[in-house]
């Protein structure tokens, strides 16, 4: 049986006091929660959270990282420093990191090899956009995606490595994926994971789904065969909202 994973993905939002008066009043919320619970929050707040989520069953992600450990990158911070502070888990390849920032899939795989060399757990975002849905190349973008986004990695690396779902135009849309289509596109994720690296390495992968996850949603998706929990964006802004999607069982 395959855990739960739900993670917030705070992106360019909350302030160091923000970030630790949201973890103080949502610690109590979902302290009995049986998905794992991750926030995935700015560079800036990584440390005060670090430091408020101690004794609580809260893990805390980075949102992006460079590939080397270290050198002339100005302005980047890497795995090494990350996991230097005591930070779990990073998102790598988020659409939006792959349309503003020039992510390729060449980029992401590098990321999420250097991610597992720092001993970081990656999150790792696919997702097709409305152009490729309506046309009906979905599957084919998605399963490419996760294919490059993997090449290279051993099977245990594989298993340990989160995906995250991610359909571009449900994102900060409000338009959710159904419930059924986010999971036949996860099953092709799993399938293509199962032809390359075996079912047995298949079946263990965590996928996510992310695009306009809410309380309102939540159950309905989580609760389906192969959707492994949620990548939340918006949503998880506001500690009440998303402690119901956390406890989306309850
Ligand atoms: P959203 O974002 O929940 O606001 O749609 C999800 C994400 O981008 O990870």
């Amino acid at each position: 049986m395959r855990r739960k994973v739900i993670a917030g993905n705070w992106k360019m939002n909350m302030l160091p006091n923000e970030a630790i008066e949201y973890i103080q009043s949502f610690e109590s919320m979902v302290k009995s929660a049986e998905a794992e619970v991750i926030l995935c929050v700015p560079y800036t707040d990584l440390f005060y959270c670090l430091l408020n989520v101690q004794g609580t069953n809260i893990k805390i992600g980075a949102q992006n990282m460079h590939f080397e450990e270290n050198g002339a990158y100005t302005g980047e911070i890497s795995g090494k420093m990350l996991k230097s502070i005591g930070v779990e888990y990073v998102i790598i390849g988020h659409s939006e990191r792959r349309e503003y920032f020039a992510e390729t899939d060449q980029t992401v795989n590098k990321k999420i090899k250097s991610a597992f060399a720092n001993g970081l757990k990656p999150i790792v975002c696919v997702g097709e956009n409305l152009e490729q849905r309506e046309t009906g190349i979905a599957e084919e973008i998605i399963t490419k995606q996760t294919e490059l986004a993997l090449e290279g990695l051993t099977n245990e690396q594989v298993k340990n490595t989160i995906i995250a779902y991610e359909p571009i135009w449900a994102i900060g849309t409000g338009k959710t994926a159904t419930a059924d289509d986010a999971n036949n596109s996860i099953k092709w994720i799993r399938n293509k994971i199962a032809e390359i690296y075996g079912e047995e390495v298949a079946k263990e992968v965590i996928i996510q789904y992310g695009g306009s996850v809410k309380s309102s949603n939540a159950k309905e998706l989580f609760t389906t065969s192969d959707i492994d929990g949620g990548l939340v964006g918006g949503a998880s802004l506001k500690p009440e909202e998303f402690s119901k999607i956390v406890n989306y069982n309850k």
